[in-house]
């Protein structure tokens, strides 16, 4: 299909209200990856008309009303570290793993949930015929994948195509892009902490990146399971919030030299090692003890710090590698202490409900810093590629503006005004 320009393109169809739930229109606007122009996003996603996808057996088909933007549809207009074209049998790529909305259409065998019903997505799919579904866990499934990632049928497009499991009540008490903006990283740091973890109260946690999509759920959970967490910042605005959402204390990371970058001299190493040895003893401080757990996802640079840090029989419970996915690290520390090392990867249907339930009940809250119109899709994405966003972004799609959507009393998001 060609690609639209955008001051060609008539966006009032996003809000159209002529459809009513159950009819699909034949066409849908989308923004589009392609194999041919993978690159930098603000050129690889381009706005589409598309087919609109249609409900096959057990799957939905939801109007979009909000989307939320993640890193991982940076890598899927990059292309690296591997073509999202390698992992599912479409020519197309629309991207978007985060989304709040109205189911639509059901398909065959859907009784749980009918047209009209305001939603929010968990990203996680796997075939209902793995045996690893029914009593394992789906993300141990053969069929695992990433909806808006692995898969196409993403929320960057007005109608969004999900496996009925995926589905969770929208908290009535969130706007449509507030009720976009958390799955994803909420429930990876949920599964993190409350499955892999057994996080209890009482724990002490360290956890790095604590102003960060992942970060500020993980330093809720914390709090409200009655731990104690030390967040790990670059900015002292960043402290500061960090601190409102529960944390004891922050540390300011400029202020240690504990970097890991490889190929360090001995001597430079030794250094390093000093340093993070200054960092742990400083995170023991503000705790009252080494911490349990550490919240992991940088990999290369924090990682060695990390196995040092934790307490005798602590755990690291990783899930990402923002600075490299080669790790090197003493492993002394790791066996003569007899800490574990964790991985986890986002979270199943059981553990996003539950996860969901304490948006509902305003135990957690979503963490947002800007929405922005459908039309700066590929803009949100350049600004996560450059660096130069300060926190979450949700995209208006089928909501004509901020604040809709809200149909119960509750304080919503926190509102991020923070500095990177
Ligand atoms: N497996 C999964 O299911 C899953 C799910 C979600 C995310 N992830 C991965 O987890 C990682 C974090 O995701 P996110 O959404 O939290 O990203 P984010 O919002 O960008 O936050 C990550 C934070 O990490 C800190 N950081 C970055 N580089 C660092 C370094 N060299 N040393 C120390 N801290 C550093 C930064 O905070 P400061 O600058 O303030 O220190 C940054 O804000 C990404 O790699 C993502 O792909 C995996």
């Amino acid at each position: 299909m060609p690609v639209l320009e955008l001051n060609e393109a008539d966006l009032t169809r996003l809000t159209d209200d002529n459809l009513q739930p159950g009819e699909l229109p034949s066409t849908m606007l989308a923004w589009v990856i392609r194999e041919d122009r993978l690159g930098e996003p603000e050129a690889a996603i381009k706005l589409e008309e598309m087919e609109c996808p249609e409900p096959g057996p057990f799957e939905v088909v939801i109007k979009v009303m909000a989307a939320g933007v993640n890193f991982n549809n940076v890598w899927a207009a990059l292309g690296e570290p591997i073509s999202v074209f390698r992992y599912h049998p479409e020519d197309h790529h629309i991207g978007g793993s985060d989304a709040s909305g109205i189911v639509w259409k059901v398909g065959e065998g859907v009784t749980r949930w009918k047209p009209g019903d305001e939603v929010v997505v968990h990203c996680n799919q796997a075939s209902y015929e793995d045996v690893e579904v029914h009593g394992l866990d789906p993300l141990a499934a053969p069929s695992q994948q990433i909806w808006g990632y692995e898969t196409s049928w993403g929320s960057f497009a007005q109608f969004a195509k999900v496996q009925a499991q995926q589905i969770l009540p929208k908290p009535a008490n969130l706007t449509w892009e507030e009720a976009a903006s958390y799955g994803l990283t909420y429930f990876t740091a949920y599964r993190m902490l409350m499955d892999r973890c057994k996080l209890q109260a009482g724990h002490r946690v360290l956890i790095w990146g604590a102003a960060g999509g992942l970060g500020v759920f993980a330093t809720q959970l914390v709090a409200m399971a009655g731990g104690q967490s030390v967040g790990v910042v670059s900015s002292d605005e960043k402290g500061e919030l960090v601190k409102r959402l529960g944390a004891v204390d922050y540390i300011n990371r400029g202020d240690y030299a504990l970097q890991r970058k490889g190929g360090e001299t001995p001597e430079e190493e030794k250094a390093r090692f000093k340093e993070s040895r200054r960092f742990s003893k400083d995170v023991a401080e503000i705790l009252g003890g080494e911490p349990d757990i550490v919240f992991e996802h940088v990999g290369k640079a924090t990682f060695p710090t990390s196995v040092l840090a934790v307490k005798p029989f602590g755990k690291v419970v990783i899930c990402g590698a923002t600075s490299g996915y080669q790790l090197d690290f003493d492993v002394r520390y790791l066996w003569m202490r007899q800490k574990e090392i964790l991985g986890s990867h986002f979270a199943n249907a059981w553990e996003a409900t539950k996860a969901n339930e304490l948006i509902e009940q305003s135990l957690i809250r979503p963490v947002l810093w800007q929405t922005m119109g459908f039309d700066k899709v590929p803009d949100a994405h350049q600004m996560l590629r450059d660096n130069k966003h300060l926190g979450k972004i949700a995209i208006l799609v089928g909501a004509t503006e901020e604040g809709q959507g809200k149909t119960a009393d509750g304080p919503g998001a926190i509102r991020a005004e923070v500095g990177g």
